[in-house]
């Protein structure tokens, strides 16, 4: 098989996300030190992708990148003092990303639990059910490590 190190599979499947208004939007938000939303999201699509293939996992690439890309779509800069709106954030953000997605894209259930179960065990009751939903729940861990070390 054809080793794809561009990831020209990846951006096929997920060309018409990057290139909504709202997706863009993410990048006006700073998820972790100098990274924007947008591009923590771009990582977290990119490790899972990895993990997908390295282990063989043979992920629906839909479902997973779409989930992938669209987690932390919540729309907001966490880090604001908006008189304490945002202090639950780490509890609450999965199932607002779940909510904006659903109504702005035509995403199916599956792809929605993958957003909304990606903070588990911060939300304990959000257990991933999908092996797409555990690549990207642990792609998001990996990720946001990586990007707070050492992107500060
Ligand atoms: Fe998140
Ligand atoms: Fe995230």
């Amino acid at each position: 098989m054809k080793k794809d190190n561009n990831y020209d599979e990846m951006k096929a499947v997920i060309a018409d996300l990057e290139s909504d208004d709202k997706v863009q939007e993410m990048k006006e938000y700073v998820q972790h030190g100098k990274v924007s939303t947008y591009d923590h999201c771009r990582n977290v699509a990119k490790l899972s992708y990895d993990i997908d293939r390295m282990l063989h996992l043979k992920c629906d690439l839909k479902v997973l990148l779409t989930g992938a890309m669209l987690h932390d779509f919540y729309l907001y800069d966490w880090h604001n003092d908006d008189g304490g709106t945002h202090r639950l954030h780490g509890f609450t953000h999965a199932k607002t990303a779940a909510e904006k997605a659903k109504k702005r894209f035509d995403i199916d259930k599956k792809t929605g639990d993958v957003i909304s179960s990606h903070m588990w065990p911060l939300n304990p009751e959000k257990i991933p059910k999908s092996k797409e939903a555990w690549v990207v729940c642990i792609a998001d861990k990996c990720a946001s490590l990586y990007e707070t070390v050492f992107r500060r």
